[in-house]
């Protein structure tokens, strides 16, 4: 069971980002590329990267307009990935978060232009200027987020998972594709929060140690529920990966040795959060919701 001050938490950052996002989104109007974005984003998903960033922000002691701001843009980006990651040219999945893929709801044309339209809106959301984050800071994060999502990051993650289709990768090649392909969105969401707050690069660096263990968690767990999960829990397709033959840790290591390296990981990640000021429970008690999650 999710700990109730985390539920609580996370729902609250959910009904905030659904309101930020709805209003950022361009308006349906009879507009089929924007009823497809606004599919793609709204009523759903965990907004797990998004929280991050709120989390984050609030240890640190961010205002909370420039923390959903931030978020809101990481939860457009991440939409983005994953109506492209659902096409057929690469996973080819018919659900996503309960619903028909945006593919499947519109059409493969309509599918890709949201997915590009998103990732520019994420960007221009980012960069616009009212209020804080002060110009230096906002510039920084411009910067990360755009290395998170493309060559060096989700993108080349995306690229290596499909060229490993069938081939069998050795644990440093798996770590490093699902580093950079779920890792890096993930890593950033945490950074963020300390970047906002312009906290220093001590406070920079064990948010980064946190996130990169969560990021590869995250993945991990993803990968376990594809193989144990239910389709009306996940909301999306499960028993793909192992047909596509994806390189995961699941398949390398088995479901015991994944779920080893997963309480490894609770470890090291509980000692990056020792090296914050205040209170992080709610960060280590979401790296155990991810462990744990169903969904
Ligand atoms: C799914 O991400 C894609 C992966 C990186 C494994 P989430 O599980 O966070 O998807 P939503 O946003 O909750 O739907
Ligand atoms: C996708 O990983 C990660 C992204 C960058 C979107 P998966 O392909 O395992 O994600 P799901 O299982 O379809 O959500
Ligand atoms: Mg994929
Ligand atoms: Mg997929
Ligand atoms: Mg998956």
């Amino acid at each position: 069971m999710t700990a109730p001050a985390l539920a609580a938490a996370m729902a609250r950052v959910a009904g905030d980002l659904e309101s930020e996002l709805a209003a950022l989104l361009p308006p349906e109007d009879g507009d089929r590329l924007a009823a497809a974005m606004r599919y793609a984003v709204l009523g759903g998903g965990k907004r797990l990267r998004g929280f991050l960033v709120l989390e984050g922000g609030r240890l640190f002691g961010t205002g909370r307009a420039a923390c959903l701001r931030t978020a809101a843009a990481v939860e457009l980006l991440h939409a983005y990935s994953l109506i492209h990651d659902d096409l057929p040219a690469m996973d080819d999945a018919s659900l996503r978060r309960g619903r028909p893929a945006c593919h499947r709801a519109f059409d493969e044309a309509t599918a890709l232009l949201a997915g590009d339209a998103l990732q520019a809106l994420a960007f221009e959301v980012l960069a616009r200027g009212e209020g804080p984050p002060a110009p230096a800071v906002r510039l920084r994060l411009l910067r990360e987020l755009a290395a998170a999502a493309g060559a060096a990051g989700m993108c080349g993650g995306q690229m290596r998972d499909l060229l490993a289709e069938g081939r069998s990768l050795d644990e440093a090649a798996i770590l490093d594709l699902q580093a950079r392909k779920t890792g890096a969105l993930i890593r950033f969401s945490c950074r963020a929060g300390a970047l906002l707050a312009d906290a220093g690069e001590e406070a920079v660096a064990a948010l980064d140690r946190y996130g990169a263990r969560l990021g590869l968690a995250f993945q991990i767990s993803d990968d376990l529920l594809d193989r144990e999960g239910a389709t009306r829990e996940t909301g999306k397709d499960v028993g793909r990966d192992d047909a596509a033959g994806k390189a995961t840790l699941v398949a390398l290591l088995g479901e015991e040795g994944a779920r080893r390296r997963l309480s490894a990981l609770y470890e090291e990640a509980c000692e990056a959060l020792a090296g914050l000021p205040g209170d992080a429970i709610l960060l280590r008690e979401l790296f155990q919701f991810v462990i744990d999650r169903r969904m």
